[in-house]
């Protein structure tokens, strides 16, 4: 099921309602504007009319200890669908989709453990417009003719599932290895906590793996890590 919205305050604040009173795996919410739009870190996520927001409540089989992967699988996901529209797209690790160097999407998976877990999969993108004040982002509709939104929401719905799936199925390797043949991150010089290395690989949950100038590996679970 997806529920439309023109405008609502999360998306993932819906998903998250509808999960706790029991909404199946796979249900969904689209809105086309977000007056409360949030994004990674606590910070708010500008949604103007113009863009796709749109969160899949999610009940993995998979134990909660693997969850750490999701948003990146999810970002992947994100990648596959839009090359199949014709989209040059890549992701940025943790959670960004990018087209020619510049932000078109972030990812937002939310998620509940216990007795009756579930993940919310919160995807908004840029597609008819940027929105204001973000000079370093791109729409669809700067880098080509946009599928639609219901077209791509649907496809994304399917996606998520779909991926969460094939994740249950067959582990991480072959998200990894779409991953790595994706990602921009990898290879390059990143910076975080005052420390410098090359970003080598990503692990199976979800850390970058950052190699310093002393050969030391480390891995990069959470905060910024800012590409040099
Ligand atoms: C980021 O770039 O930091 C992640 C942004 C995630 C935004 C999406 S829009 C749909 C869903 N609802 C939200 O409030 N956030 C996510």
């Amino acid at each position: 099921m997806l529920i439309e919205k023109p405008v609502t305050g999360s998306t993932n604040d819906d998903a998250r309602a509808l999960a706790l009173g029991g909404a199946p795996h796979g249900t969904a919410v689209l809105a086309r504007a977000q007056e409360a739009g949030r994004g990674r870190a606590g910070r708010s996520f500008l949604s103007p009319v113009g863009g796709l927001y749109l969160s899949v409540v999610l009940r993995p089989i998979l134990p909660p200890a693997r969850w750490g992967i999701l948003s990146l699988a999810f970002a992947v996901e994100t990648v596959e669908a839009l090359r199949e529209a014709g989209f040059d797209a890549r992701v940025k690790w943790p959670n960004d989709v990018m087209i020619q160097g510049r932000k078109l999407a972030g990812i937002l998976a939310e998620s509940r453990a216990g007795p009756d877990p579930f993940v919310i999969a919160g995807i908004g993108m840029n597609v008819d417009r940027v929105p204001e004040g973000l000079p370093d982002a791109t729409s669809l509709a700067d880098c080509g003719a946009p599928p639609t939104v219901p077209q791509l929401a649907a496809r994304l719905q399917a996606g998520f599932v779909a991926r969460l799936a094939r994740l249950e199925k067959e582990g991480p390797e072959p998200t990894l290895a779409a991953l790595r043949g994706a990602c921009v991150t990898l290879g390059k010089k990143v910076a975080w906590e005052n420390k410098e290395g090359v970003a080598i690989d990503v692990a199976e949950d979800g850390a970058l793996v950052v190699r310093d100038d002393a050969g030391r590996r480390h891995a990069v679970l959470a905060g910024d890590v800012k590409l040099l």
